[in-house]
């Protein structure tokens, strides 16, 4: 079988050099729900990917997040974000990329691609050959110790009075060198796969969110799975990347802090001073 790997990268390139066109000048803001932005760019970068996707692969499916549904019942789907980010893009927040995968009707993950165009950095992998970032290839880091590894969450925009992340985020702070939450998930599990992060979650992502960064850090030699330990799918609303090493004791956290851990009040604020 040929590789998608060069005509597929080529399009993630497009696709963000055009997102850099767009970063440079006022972009109109849309709300899809409260805090849920979309963006022109998210939809003109969408338009080129479902364009050049159907162009060389027309007996695939697309699931691309601003609204493109073919050919549902095809035996392989591309699930594309076009944009993801889209609130650190729309506040000039350089931190945002392009993801597309294929994905098998049953759900094995075949390929992915990530493209960060403000730093120039392609990250892809095809199922049984590996990672790359920029071609070279790619690994999870070597941390064995929750209390020495940093990780990446996210809090999504959807619900958020509702999301218990907040929660996570102070224990699992507690414990590490710190949590980061960057706004693009896509580019946290391939921060995880590059060994720049030694873990990763989020509640309730969504397939073209995760499709891409799963396969590529589970090829870097990374774990993905729900935060029980279980087999991760696309589908899932729950996230738990890692490098494996710390993986037992991030899901021996997520069943300490669901049991209640941590839901004590907070410090009070007025009391903390230097
Ligand atoms: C969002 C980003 C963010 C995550 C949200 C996602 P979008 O995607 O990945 O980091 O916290 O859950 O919805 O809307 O920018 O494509
Ligand atoms: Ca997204
Ligand atoms: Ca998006």
């Amino acid at each position: 079988m040929n590789s998608y790997l060069p005509d597929l990268e080529a399009i993630a390139r497009e696709a963000g050099r055009l997102l850099m066109g767009y970063l440079a000048r006022h972009v109109t803001i849309e709300y899809k729900g409260e805090v849920d932005l979309v963006t022109e760019a998210d939809r003109a970068s969408e338009k080129l990917i479902v364009e050049r996707l159907r162009a060389r692969w027309p007996e695939h499916g697309i699931v691309a997040e601003e609204g493109t549904r073919s050919e549902m019942d095809a035996e392989y789907r591309w699930y594309v974000d076009p944009l993801d980010g889209t609130t650190n893009f729309a506040h000039g927040y350089p931190v945002f990329c392009v993801s597309i995968a294929l994905v098998r009707q049953d759900g094995q993950l075949a390929v992915g691609v990530l493209y960060d165009p403000t730093r120039d950095e392609m990250f892809a992998a095809e199922r049984g050959l590996g990672a790359k970032l920029n071609g070279q290839p790619i690994h999870v880091s070597q941390t064995g110790a929750l209390a020495e590894s940093i990780l990446g969450t996210g809090f999504p925009s959807h619900k958020r009075h509702k999301n218990p992340n907040i929660h996570f985020y102070h224990q699992i702070t507690l414990r590490t060198h710190g949590v980061r939450r960057a706004g693009s998930a896509a580019l946290d599990l391939c921060n995880v796969a590059s060994g720049r992060f030694d873990g990763f979650w989020e509640f309730n992502l969504n397939p073209w969110d995760t499709a891409a960064g799963a396969l590529i850090v589970e090829e870097a030699g990374g774990k993905v799975s729900r935060f029980d330990g279980s087999p991760f799918t696309i589908d899932s609303s729950e996230t738990l990347a890692s490098n494996g090493l710390i993986h037992p004791a991030l899901v021996k956290e997520f069943q300490e802090i669901f049991a209640g851990r941590g839901l004590d009040p907070l410090p009070d604020a007025r009391d903390y001073k230097k």
